[in-house]
């Protein structure tokens, strides 16, 4: 069982998240804290709104109603950049990996979009390598290494397995030094056993990398495993928030998704 710990303030709060897409209510009235050193799992079947939740929250689209707030800072309506220099920054469903860079490459293009430092120094370093450029590799380096790549890092993305690739594009969201790190289904099409080891690196970020993780994920082992709360949403709305042994008991919860997923 995950360890809950007693949290003062929420890192992360959002209060009456609305977005619609013409008549579609995409995500209504949604409320949750993240606190700081947890967690949080967002799950919920296909087109259930978590996505857009990820959108909404990091600046990607501009709420139809609502608040977010991020470090005591309302960040609502703010652009995806100013979220992530803030600290608060997400993967995506759809690989944000540049395939025919090495792995390294794509870690430190991760670091250098999140401080908009100039990328032609990442792959034309020129004879004066600045102290700030220097410090840029070591720590896209140790972020390889930290995710198991070590062996791979001067390994062009598109030759990696599916699991590496996975591995690589939590290092390139790392790379941005995030306090908050936002995962969109990063486990998507890993086996159980790669998962289970998807999920102990995770586990060991929250406590040496970033404050805390919310997690959109499919993979129910997992979601059970790694996080300490979870939320359901279904057709946009919350349906159930709690622990995960007592979301995974919740019987409107089973009839939504997880009973789906037995199906
Ligand atoms: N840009 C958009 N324009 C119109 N409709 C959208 C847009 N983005 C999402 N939607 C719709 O909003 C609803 C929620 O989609 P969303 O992608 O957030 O779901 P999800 O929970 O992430 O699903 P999945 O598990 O399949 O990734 C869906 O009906 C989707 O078709
Ligand atoms: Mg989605």
């Amino acid at each position: 069982m995950s360890e809950v710990q007693n949290f003062p303030t929420p890192m992360l709060s959002v209060r009456g998240l609305c977005k619609t897409f013409g008549g579609l209510k995409a995500v209504q009235d949604i409320d949750l804290d993240v606190n700081s050193g947890e967690v949080f799992g967002l799950i919920g079947p296909n087109g259930a709104g978590k996505t857009t939740c990820f959108n909404l929250i990091t600046g990607f689209y501009t709420p139809t109603a609502g608040r977010v707030t991020f470090q005591g800072h309302d960040i609502t309506g703010h652009s995806p950049y100013r979220i992530a220099r803030r600290g608060l920054v997400r993967s995506f469903q759809k690989t944000n990996v540049l395939k025919a860079l090495s792995v390294f490459e794509n870690v430190l293009a991760g670091h250098y979009l999140s401080t908009r430092q100039t990328l032609l120094a990442t792959f034309f370093p020129h004879a004066g390598v600045s102290r700030a450029e220097r410090e840029a590799r070591d720590s896209a380096a140790r972020i390889v290494e930290l995710m198991g790549l070590a062996a791979r890092m001067d390994t062009p993305a598109f030759r990696l397995s599916c699991g590496e690739l996975r591995l690589l594009e939590v290092a390139v969201a790392l790379a941005a030094k995030p306090a908050l790190l936002m995962l969109d289904e990063p486990a998507a099409g890993l086996n159980s056993q790669e998962a289970m080891r998807f999920g102990s690196i995770l586990k060991s970020l929250r406590r040496s990398e970033v404050e805390s993780i919310v997690l959109v994920e499919h993979n129910m082992s997992l979601v059970m495993e790694v996080c300490d709360r979870v939320m359901v949403m279904h057709f946009g709305s919350k349906l159930a928030e709690g622990r995960p042994e007592q979301v995974k008991n919740d019987p409107q919860v089973i009839e939504a998704y997880l009973g789906r997923a037995r199906a």
